[in-house]
């Protein structure tokens, strides 16, 4: 059981879309990963005038929750627009699988919550095990 609640990490994902900086696209995003632990480390995406350097909100919940050595989770919550619960990019499946391949990934819109696991998200994943063959 975790302390947190599904809700509870839905609505932090939605605080942290509250900072994101979607000056290009306007499409704001924000993440919520869960530790193992039960602490929280919220995202949102941050765009730059160079497009392609644009970092998902995902991929800045997980690497500044590595960067604080915590390495292991167990969901992430997405939320984005109110009217359409938004899937992660494939960039951000992959890295999520590389450092949290378990996890189950709860997109929220006002309807409520889907959750499915990463591994559905990312059947097939390539992984540090094809490295070195
Ligand atoms: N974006 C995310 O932050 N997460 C996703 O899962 C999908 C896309 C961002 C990237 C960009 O800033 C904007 O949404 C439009 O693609």
């Amino acid at each position: 059981m975790s302390k947190i609640s599904e809700q509870e990490l839905i609505e932090a994902a939605r605080e942290a879309r509250k900072f994101s900086k979607a000056k290009y696209s306007k499409f704001k995003v924000g993440a919520a990963l869960l530790t193992a632990d039960d602490e929280i480390i919220t995202g949102c995406n941050v765009e730059s005038s160079s497009y392609s350097l644009t970092i998902c909100a995902e991929r800045v919940a997980l690497t500044k929750a590595l960067s604080e050595g915590k390495n292991h989770f167990k969901s992430i919550a997405i939320a984005a627009l109110d009217d359409a619960y938004c899937p992660p990019c494939g960039a951000c499946r992959q890295m999520l699988f590389d450092y949290a391949p378990d996890i189950d990934v709860l997109m929220a819109d006002s309807n409520g919550i889907k959750k499915m696991k990463l591994t559905e998200l990312l059947p097939l994943a390539f992984d540090e095990s094809q490295l070195g063959r």
